[in-house]
């Protein structure tokens, strides 16, 4: 009898279980047989007609806001629209999902706020749904990112599906774009490449890495997909592999997604890396802090680390108890960061406040933590305290 394998680590992002119902075309499969979907992501801005932008704004986000909490209290049991939602079993005793309600457009052309929807990809009805336009003739909407990723991957494919961290860091990005721009940004573990994107409208140089060639290749066509964001912005995003379980920087000019030596050296101008949701494994999480400290202790300049953070609980029978024990481990592996003497660099570390805007459409859990990293070469310290006789 042939063996039957159960993928009992499969894991499905909340961003891709909380969409709306309806449209959930995949565009077709990948090299390994994952369905891959398309999302789009809308930017809430400033609306071009607006007499008063930021009124409007928070009009959005109220509604957006509005439709959540209906949705949250469906979950829990109550009131559902004009519907009871009682939790439902069908006939064999599984649970009904009930999927939120398609929210009420909002008076812009008929296009919904809530977030993401799938789309068929090259879909002409769908495509015309996204152009906006003008004079000079058709764009794309130039608010509406387009991410393609798959949905309920095992573990070692989490990359490919767009987690809330992501959204969260991207958003910060979008609070404060004066902090980055014309930086050079170094993105860990960037997965589909969202916040690279967003941090791409802003920044002058971002590299994107990540590892495995199938995810980097996903992580390129985002790019393409996202031209009508990017092309305007003049920034430039470079896809390229970054294993934090390997000491060195993959340079063999064979391989698609290696470094050229004048890149490795740019990396000296870095001044922001940013990581979303990324501490979901021990191992891994002890790699990316030795990767962060091997980068930033041969930096010439003060590097500022961000890092979003899902704590989620799980239930765990060494405990026998609701733990966190990712997250646990990446506080210590923080704690540590905050301690080392090596001589070569200090670290600062400490976590933000999580009320900036919201410019994605996504729920902002009390589970999502931001953390700042403050790394400051100890040469460059010196340096700064000899030529400034009177500083304290
Ligand atoms: C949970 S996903 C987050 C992806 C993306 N940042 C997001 O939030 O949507 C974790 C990411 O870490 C990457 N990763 C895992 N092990 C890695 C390693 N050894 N070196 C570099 N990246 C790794 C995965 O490929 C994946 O993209």
């Amino acid at each position: 009898m042939e063996q039957i394998t159960f993928h009992h680590d499969t894991v499905l992002s909340d961003v891709h279980m909380l969409h709306p119902s309806g449209h959930h075309f995949m565009t077709h499969l990948n090299s390994v047989g994952q369905p891959v979907f398309m999302s789009r992501f809308k930017i809430l801005t400033e609306r071009r007609d607006s007499n008063d932008p930021e009124d409007k704004r928070e009009r959005e986000l109220r509604e957006t806001s509005e439709t959540d909490i209906k949705a949250a209290r469906g979950r829990d049991g109550e009131e559902y629209g004009d519907r009871k939602a009682e939790p439902l079993l069908d006939v064999d005793g599984d649970l009904d999902i009930i999927h939120r309600p398609r929210p009420n457009t909002v008076g812009d052309g008929g296009r919904d706020w809530t977030h993401p929807v799938i789309l068929k990809q090259n879909s002409t009805v769908l495509e015309q749904e996204e152009y906006d336009m003008d004079e000079e003739g058709c764009h794309w909407f130039k608010d509406i990112i387009r991410i393609e990723h798959t949905m309920a991957t095992p573990l070692e494919d989490v990359g490919k599906q767009v987690w809330r961290g992501a959204l969260l860091l991207a958003d910060f990005i979008l609070s404060d774009p004066d902090m980055f721009r014309g930086a050079t940004v170094l993105e860990l573990g960037a997965g589909t490449g969202l916040t690279s994107i967003i941090m791409t409208t802003v920044a002058k140089t971002v590299y994107c890495t990540d590892v495995g060639e199938d995810l980097l290749s996903m992580c390129k066509r985002n790019i393409a997909l996202n031209k009508h964001i990017l092309e305007p912005a003049g920034g430039e995003m470079k896809v390229r592999q970054l294993d934090w379980l390997q000491d060195d920087f993959c340079t063999d000019p064979t391989m698609e997604f290696s470094w050229t030596n004048e890149e490795v050296a740019d990396l000296n101008n870095t001044s922001f890396i940013i990581a979303a949701d990324v501490c979901y494994d021990d191992d891994l999480t002890d790699g990316l802090f030795r990767t962060l400290c091997r980068l930033c202790s041969n930096f010439p300049r003060i590097c500022t680390i961000f890092i979003s953070m899902e704590k989620r609980m799980n239930f765990t029978l060494r405990h026998m108890d609701v733990s966190c024990e990712a997250y646990d481990h990446f506080i210590h592996c923080m704690c540590q960061l905050q301690e080392m003497v090596d001589g070569r660099c200090r670290f600062r570390v400490e976590q933000l406040p999580s009320n900036f805007g919201q410019f994605l459409l996504y729920e902002r859990v009390e589970q999502l933590e931001l953390w700042k990293v403050t790394a400051t070469p100890l040469l460059f310290e010196q340096t700064r305290s000899d030529t400034e006789p009177f500083s304290s």
